[in-house]
């Protein structure tokens, strides 16, 4: 079967692939997996910093195609093995010039020393990497580290830097994504530029992250509660505030209107359900990418949707805002404002969110409204007050 990895597990896979992981050549994490016996220690006995894995759905079979984003064969897996083995050429994304193997750099290198310089921001200065290079008579070799939104800037920060250094400078862009555990994160660096050909490895400073202040932050204010639970109108009343305010641009992605565009044609089952809370997430990031606002107000019914929404949002630079409008569905069903209550109890629409199909109540809420015994002014103030103390508005 075929299955698409994640951005982490894709840029793991190129890293198995070129040679970057030696002497690791396949995903880890399964019990049987050989390429690990246990607590990350290889076949050959070398121990291994860190878990290499992937998720891979249950009913995966025992071969599996991995595929990039786009559809294009990357690697067949061995599911029991976790080996993997390339399938056609295995740099992708941007900077593919700069994406060269292990093998090309130290052939490029013929047996000189390098200084590797692992990068994921800006050097601080270039003296003591200048300083090092010289008494080891050393090349120098820039190892951007691309990995998600901050990759392409990492890359030209390398760039500009090797203007500035030895004309023998090397750049290699290495997709290798953070892990968590900076102990850890240091190692699989070390690791990867050892596979380089570096005698010795200089791991440049962490950037800092600078975010925007919160009023030109991208921010995605999220509605999500059962039908008639005032979700729409509390999100129109909110534009409308934030369009009288001005200051700020503004991306509505009403429920109802998206099935009529966005998501036409979809159904009510859970994977649609899913696809659609997907594609407004994906509109709803790439406004709030750009610095907008955005208001989506679906159902929403999954909680894994939801969180997925807002790691998309998070992953842009943005934040994201969830709001339950916690309408109990006694009072949705009392007020039937399109009579669906009435159609789905009577068994005319299946599948119906609170009737004949689950809402999972968020337990990650930024904000809980419940519209029973407040007017929708007072709930449009509670959100816009909340929208406010964030700074988001000013
Ligand atoms: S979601 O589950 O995918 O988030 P969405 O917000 O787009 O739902 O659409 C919900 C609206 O579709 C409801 O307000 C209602 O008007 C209409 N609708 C039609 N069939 C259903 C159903 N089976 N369950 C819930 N809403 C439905």
């Amino acid at each position: 079967m075929e299955w698409t990895p994640n951005a982490r597990e894709l840029a793991d896979l190129e890293l198995l692939l070129s040679g970057a992981f030696h002497p690791l050549t396949g995903f880890m994490g399964h019990e049987d997996a050989h390429s690990v016996i246990e607590h990350g220690t290889l076949l050959d006995g070398t121990p291994w910093p860190a878990p290499v894995t992937i998720h891979l759905p249950d009913d995966v079979g025992d071969d599996v195609t991995l595929l990039d984003p786009e559809g294009v064969p990357l690697a067949a897996l061995d599911v029991a093995t976790g080996e993997v083995r390339a399938l056609g050429p295995i740099e992708h994304g941007p900077f593919a010039r700069l994406r060269r193997t292990p093998e090309e750099v130290r052939k490029e290198l013929d047996g000189r020393p390098a200084l590797a310089v692992t990068m994921r921001g800006p050097l601080d200065s270039l003296d003591e990497i200048v300083e090092t290079a010289r008494e080891l008579d050393a090349v120098i070799l820039l190892m951007p580290l691309v990995y998600g939104e901050a990759g392409p800037a990492v890359v030209r920060a390398a760039l500009k830097a090797a203007e500035r250094l030895p004309e023998d400078t090397m750049v290699v862009a290495v997709p290798l994504a953070p892990r968590e555990d900076p102990e850890i994160d240091l190692e699989l660096r070390e690791r990867v530029a050892e596979n380089y050909g570096a005698a010795e490895h200089y791991p440049g400073p962490e950037p800092v992250a600078i975010p925007g202040p919160p009023h030109r932050r991208g921010l995605v204010v999220f509605f999500t509660g059962l039908s008639g639970s005032g979700k729409s109108t509390i999100a129109r009343g909110l534009r409308d505030a934030l369009l009288e305010l001005g200051g700020r641009t503004i991306t509505y992605l009403d429920g109802d209107v998206v099935r009529h565009l966005l998501s036409k044609g979809l159904t009510f089952s859970k994977a649609d359900r899913d696809l659609n809370i997907r594609r407004i997430g994906f509109v709803a990031a790439e406004a709030a990418r750009h610095g907008g606002l955005a208001i989506c107000a679906p159902i929403a019914p999954y909680a894994a949707t939801r969180a997925e929404v807002r790691e998309m949002v998070e992953a842009v630079g943005a934040d994201f805002m969830l709001v339950y409008v916690a309408t109990p569905l006694e009072e949705c069903e009392r007020r039937d404002r399109k009579g669906l209550y009435a159609k789905a109890r009577a068994g005319l629409i299946p599948e119906f969110t609170g009737v004949s199909d689950p809402y999972e109540e968020p337990e990650d809420a930024d904000l809980v409204v419940d519209t029973t015994h407040i007017s929708i002014e007072a709930a449009v103030s509670r959100v816009l007050d909340a929208i406010r103390a964030g700074g988001y508005i000013r």
